[in-house]
């Protein structure tokens, strides 16, 4: 398989399993790149990118322009705060008036899920989701799956748990339907208020002890609670929260393995990860922020190659 199945990057849930390997063998070769003295090449010196982000982003906005960068790509950047969407601008005509400019894809993260959907069937470009709302960040899943076949060789047969806000969480959701696609396990942990009805039909269990989870996984992807979007109490306080939920280091190592500890961030420290854990070698979490460049530059070269 030389390309993608599909046009857009909306959602891990519209791709096949042979579309992560492609975007891989990709991501393993712009990672060398990457790691050169010149890390850029020439591959999208016609291709022009516009980063639209309607929430706040570090990594991910930063590391998709650098991707861009790197590929050569001509790259506008738009954040909705300093902008005409304050003005009452639709969604269409705003990114109408951004692809006028001949501009031939479009990085969109939005507080709304479907939002990257809703736009690829009213404008004809190219679109990756950066995130819409509680529903999907694919290209998170994607580094997450990329980062775990590095450290423990591949992502198949492995025990993954996610850990903390799975119903708000798009880096849960996205996650799930990558690692189930790979062929791994998959559990997720929490609080019985944090965890959406029926996440069992999607083919993982749950499990309320963090204990028993890490004592069953070889990776632990530990997810933050996703304040901005919760409108009531989901649990009495944080400190509660963190006793039953975070981990840190005396529990693991109460265990007789070593668990691989992830982290999409951004991090709220001593709330569901403490320092020591954070920064131990267990910690893959700034293995994955490296990546992202890597997997970033796969997607969007990927899809370049299928604008016509
Ligand atoms: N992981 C992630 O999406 O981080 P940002 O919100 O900083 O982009």
């Amino acid at each position: 398989m030389s390309e993608l199945s599909v046009k857009h990057l909306l959602g891990i849930k519209y791709l096949k399993e042979k579309d992560i390997q492609l975007i891989f063998e990709t991501a393993d070769h712009f990672k060398e790149v990457i790691n050169r003295s010149i890390k850029k090449v020439p591959s999208l010196r016609d291709i022009t990118i516009a980063n639209i982000f309607f929430e706040n982003s570090t990594r991910t906005k930063l590391s998709f322009e650098l991707a861009e960068k790197r590929l050569s790509a001509d790259v506008i950047n738009f954040s909705a705060g300093q902008s005409s969407v304050n003005k009452g601008e639709t969604l269409i005509d705003t990114v109408n008036n951004i692809l006028s400019m001949k501009v031939d894809m479009v990085v969109m993260r939005h507080p709304n899920p479907g939002a990257g959907i809703f736009l690829s069937k009213h404008v004809n470009a190219s679109i990756v989701n950066a995130g819409d709302g509680a529903h999907e960040h694919p290209t998170q899943a994607l580094l997450d799956s990329y980062s775990i076949r590095e450290r423990l060789g591949d992502v198949a047969g492995k025990k993954v748990v996610i850990v903390g806000d799975i119903l708000h969480s798009r880096v849960a959701l996205s996650n799930i339907f990558a690692l189930k696609l790979q062929g791994a396990q998959v559990k997720v942990c929490g609080p019985k208020t944090l965890m959406p009805k029926h996440i069992e039909s999607l083919g993982v269990e749950v499990e309320t002890n963090l204990r028993k989870a890490l004592v069953w996984c070889d990776v632990a992807n530990m997810l933050r609670i996703q304040n901005e979007r919760l409108d009531i109490s989901y649990f009495p306080t944080t400190r509660e929260y963190t006793q039953q939920f975070g981990v840190n280091k005396a529990l693991l190592d109460s265990l007789d393995k070593e668990v691989v500890i992830m982290h999409p961030g951004p991090i709220n420290r001593g709330v569901e990860i403490t320092s020591d854990v954070a920064d131990s070698k267990q910690s893959i979490i700034l293995g994955q922020v490296e990546n992202g460049v890597a997997i970033r530059m796969a997607v969007i070269y990927l899809l370049a190659s299928k604008i016509k």
